[in-house]
């Protein structure tokens, strides 16, 4: 199984900036990154052609969108199809990411939606999901995760090739707060990730990647890596410069 280490540059960057950070990661990985080992950037929405074109015939290096509506086309203002990420070479999209919950309002159900639409149409979807602070303190880790991989999963067809699902699990107090999850937290609801997957979709489970999210940086990269079912990374600030968002890529 190939490790995804995966960029969220969230309403970070306009066009020039996003097209001279992707060649910058360009330079700085081929030629050096595992075949076991795939990069993903997700800019905004704007900038995605100048990843896309950065990363186009560049081995183990993709783009992706960080938001989908799921229908074809129509009067949906402000939203982007499968169709219009693709023609800008985006081949992943986040799904559920937790500033859409909880910032923009998305529902369990409507994620759902949007996965199993973004995968219909071809694209790869990263589910992510994570419990609040005040969830974890209630002890609703577990509670949390699996009622957001129920829904947001609920649509997907059972038979769906591997590659194509990731989840990211991403605590939401530990994004954008330089507090991580420790080793034994993201063992914990990693192995609980993993469990679920094997009651959705039996011995396929073991192929499908589970990103962990949540200020990793070059510092801690490494590390959580080498844990229990982490198969990669979705990394939001410490993404945003090529020179640390190469380091942990390589890691
Ligand atoms: P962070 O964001 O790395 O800045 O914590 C992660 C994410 O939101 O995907």
């Amino acid at each position: 199984m190939k490790k995804l280490m995966a960029a969220n540059w969230k309403m970070h960057k306009t066009y020039a900036e996003a097209q001279k950070t992707a060649e910058e990661l360009v330079a700085l990985v081929e030629g050096k990154l595992p075949a076991d080992r795939e990069m993903l950037v997700v800019p905004a929405a704007p900038s995605m052609k100048a990843v896309g074109d950065a990363f186009k015939g560049k081995a183990g290096m993709f783009s992706g969108a960080q938001n989908v509506y799921p229908a074809d086309k129509g009067a949906f203002t402000g939203e982007i199809s499968p169709e219009m990420i693709k023609d800008l070479d985006g081949e992943f999209v986040l799904t559920g990411h937790s500033e859409r919950r909880h910032v923009l309002g998305e529902s369990d159900e409507f994620v759902g939606e949007k996965t199993a639409f973004a995968l219909n149409a071809g694209l790869k979807a990263v589910l992510c999901i994570g419990e609040k602070l005040e969830e974890r303190k209630a002890g609703e880790v577990q509670k949390v995760c699996d009622t957001q991989m129920e829904a947001g999963l609920k649509d997907v067809s059972r038979d769906i090739d591997p590659e194509k699902i990731i989840i990211a699990y991403e605590p939401v107090w530990a994004i954008g707060t330089g507090e991580v999850a420790g080793p034994e937290e993201i063992v914990e609801a990693h192995g609980f990730v993993r469990a679920k997957l094997v009651e959705i979709f039996g011995n396929k489970a073991s192929e499908i990647r589970i990103l962990y999210g949540g200020s990793v940086k070059p510092a801690n990269c490494a590390e959580i890596i080498s844990l229990d079912n982490v198969d990669g990374v979705l990394v939001g600030g410490a993404s945003l410069e090529s020179e640390s968002f190469s380091k942990i890529v390589l890691a």
